[in-house]
């Protein structure tokens, strides 16, 4: 199948590569070359660990990047799916959903890997609704299992139907969700992590000591501020933001420390600092 994934970040990459390895074509886009180029360098990366661990061959690290193609400029594609892993700001969303239903063929299913967004508010700028569906991957793609699977108010069973067997043949489980803010997935864990903000704010513990409790207390693989990072604290504190405002409760209220985190540019691992210093420092081993 032929399929256009929007975003080569850390989502978008990752989707690009599950598509690959299991045969698709995947045409990858991004608002420029060299965000497409570093998001298939990390591709190929993470190909190369595999194929030193025993688990691919050098040809087949090459077959897969051979299904990704660079498209910096994409227009009236014939593809069956594009799936859409932008940054998580609404404007540039609805933008992309009005482009991607003028530029793909009416029968084509447009997807969106949204983690808050309402897909029915994106189905709506579209010509067919029926056809716009939330495939929400979780981080890193290549290793988690789970994708929710977001039903608009419009979804047809048919587009359902469709990107649930999709997922099952990229080996992951599909959970069918319905359309409200956060859905379940961050519905459920951002208000923890922000919880876990507001302890460090309110001097409860420091960031190791909070990672530590939900670590050996929880048996979380990651702890909450350390998952943060990880996830992006623009991501996060967007998400909060889509909560408060779709659920109307101040329960939701993003913590006063992630908006200033994001205010000054600390996004996490992606941006170097976030509640952890990732800049290279040979000396010095703060990474979590
Ligand atoms: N891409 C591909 N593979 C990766 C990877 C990546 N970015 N990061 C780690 N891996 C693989 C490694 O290759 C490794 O496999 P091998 O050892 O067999 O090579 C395996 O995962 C384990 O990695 P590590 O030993 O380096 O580290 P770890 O045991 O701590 O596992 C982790 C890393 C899988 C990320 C683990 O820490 C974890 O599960 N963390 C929680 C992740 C999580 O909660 N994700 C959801 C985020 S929320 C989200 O995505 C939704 C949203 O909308 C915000």
């Amino acid at each position: 199948m032929r399929v256009l994934v929007v975003g080569a970040g850390q989502m978008g990459g990752g989707i690009a590569q599950v598509l690959a390895a299991k045969g698709h074509e995947v045409l990858l886009n991004d608002i420029d070359e060299t965000r497409i180029r570093h998001g298939i360098d990390g591709i190929a990366k993470r190909l190369e660990r595999d194929v030193e661990k025993g688990r691919l061959s050098p040809a087949q690290r090459g077959e897969i990047l051979e299904h990704i193609d660079p498209r910096p400029h994409v227009h009236d594609l014939d593809v069956t799916l594009a799936i859409e892993a932008a940054t998580e700001r609404l404007d540039l969303k609805l933008d992309l959903f009005r482009f991607l239903d003028a530029n793909t063929p009416p029968e084509a299913i447009l997807a969106s890997n949204t983690s808050s967004i309402s897909i029915t508010v994106l189905g709506a700028v579209t010509s067919k609704p029926d056809r716009v569906i939330g495939m929400h991957f979780m981080n890193p793609v290549p290793v988690m299992k789970l994708v929710e699977v977001i039903r608009g108010i419009a979804t047809s069973d048919a587009s359902f139907a469709f990107v649930r067997d999709l997922a099952l043949a990229l080996d992951k489980t599909p959970v069918e969700v319905r359309d409200f803010p956060g859905f379940v997935a961050n519905r459920v864990l951002l208000p923890m992590i922000n919880e876990a903000i507001y302890a460090l704010y309110e001097g409860v513990a420091s960031v190791e000591a909070i990672d530590t409790v939900m670590k050996l207390g929880m048996n979380h693989p990651m702890g909450p501020l350390a998952l943060a990072d990880f996830i992006g604290l623009d991501t996060c504190l967007a998400i909060m933001n889509v909560l408060h405002e779709g659920l109307g409760d101040s329960k939701y209220r993003p913590c006063p420390l992630l908006k200033q985190y994001v205010a000054a540019g600390w996004l996490g691992k992606k941006s170097g600092r976030g509640f952890y210093d990732y800049a290279p420092r040979p000396a010095q081993d703060a990474q979590p």
